[in-house]
């Protein structure tokens, strides 16, 4: 049998890639942050105003390390407490440089079940990854009462643990507190995460009173909308901040040479479809159920015809893997599957007959599809 030393994580050696080792530290979710992140997303939460520091699953205590470091930076006095459910990883935490002093308000203790009972002000976490089907039974049911109580309805049973930590997080937040969390793709991507972040979302409504209260605090609450009309016909303060961006010269930089007039602002009808590219994750096609508007990141993808049927039968054409393996031929490949394909390169992506005819579409015989330029 493994001794916890061996199973956890290294501070310094990084953890194990492959074998038994590996499945311990996956049973706990022992794998530690490193110190640049840490330290990033403590910036973060203090920014707040706190005066206290709040990691729910300690382990080798990489924020409060990295608390230490920026609370020595900004000159101030700084609590640290957390949660930690095993005691063998906080002997990393003192190996690691933390002293019993920096640990004395860690509490061995399971943050789902026994979590602190005040309000917090700052959270920071790396949170234990264990994927649902390495959770007890007795867990997982406990895991699903929990988000029904908390969110009105069960989360889909894919859920991992560290969903879980967020949602008590959220709930053990200050009004008006800051939290950094870790988290993988899944908690965007998963069949749950509809309900999590309208769980999550519920209650941000962008009112008058909000607005008061961030002008009051100097933020941003303006947004320049002409809409169509002529400088002429502006408010007098609006034609006075334009004519303060010709003086600097605004209309002759790139984006804005293009637009007429100079100041206009983009408007951009949501895509049914988005393309995404050169991210981690292989170049894909995206329906766009949300109705979200991408300001960057995505190509748009506007199908001639938008009748909801055409459109999902579309989707199932471009997203189909013999359409995918074609997109080399309109990209420039960046290595590991990573594909960079510029707008209109995308428009002569090459689908694939039979997938066409599959989807019950037709290829368009007045329009044929751009040729290649090879
Ligand atoms: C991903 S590690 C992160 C540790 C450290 N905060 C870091 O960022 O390097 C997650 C930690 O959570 C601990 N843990 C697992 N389940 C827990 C629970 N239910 N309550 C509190 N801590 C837990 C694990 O032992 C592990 O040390």
């Amino acid at each position: 049998m493994l001794t916890e030393d061996v199973a956890m994580s290294s501070v310094t050696e990084g953890p194990p890639r492959a074998g038994p080792q590996r499945a311990a530290l996956r049973s706990r979710g022992q794998f530690w942050t490193p110190q640049w992140v840490a330290e990033a997303m403590v910036a973060y939460v203090l920014r707040g105003g706190a005066t206290e520091v709040f990691d729910p699953a300690v382990g080798s205590g990489a924020f409060f390390r990295a608390a230490k470091a920026v609370a020595q930076r900004l000159g101030v006095n700084l609590s640290l407490a957390g949660t930690e459910i095993d005691p063998a990883a906080l002997g990393q935490a003192r190996q690691a440089g933390l002293s019993d002093a920096d640990l004395a308000d860690v509490r061995i203790a399971d943050f789902l079940l026994d979590p602190p009972t005040r309000p917090l002000a700052a959270i920071v976490a790396n949170p234990p990854y264990v994927r649902h089907h390495r959770l007890s039974p007795a867990m997982k049911g406990w895991v699903k009462g929990f988000g029904a109580s908390l969110t009105g309805r069960a989360l889909d049973g894919r859920a991992g643990l560290h969903v879980y930590f967020l949602l008590r997080a959220l709930q053990l937040l200050a009004p008006g507190g800051r939290l950094a969390f870790i988290l993988p793709a899944d908690v965007c991507e998963g069949v749950y995460a509809d309900d999590l972040w309208r769980w999550v979302v519920s209650g941000c409504e962008v009112t008058p009173e909000l607005m008061d209260r961030l002008r009051a605090k100097g933020r941003a609450t303006l947004l320049l909308c002409p809409n169509g009309r002529s400088k002429e016909e502006l408010p007098e303060a609006v034609r006075a901040y334009l004519d303060e961006g010709e003086k600097a010269g605004l209309p002759q930089r790139a984006i804005m040479k293009a637009r007429s007039p100079w100041y206009r602002m983009e408007r951009r009808k949501v895509p049914p479809i988005l393309f995404a590219y050169l991210g981690r994750r292989n170049a894909r096609f995206i329906r766009n159920l949300a109705g979200v508007v991408p300001l960057t990141c995505f190509l748009c993808v506007y199908p001639r015809r938008e009748d909801p049927h055409f459109v999902a039968a579309l989707w199932k054409v471009v997203s189909h893997p013999l359409t995918i393996a074609n997109l080399p031929l309109v990209g420039k490949s960046y290595g590991s599957g990573c594909i960079k394909v510029e707008p209109r390169s995308l428009e002569r992506l090459p689908l694939p007959p039979a997938v066409v005819a599959e989807a019950g579409l037709a290829l368009c015989s007045r329009r044929r599809q751009l040729q290649l330029a090879l």
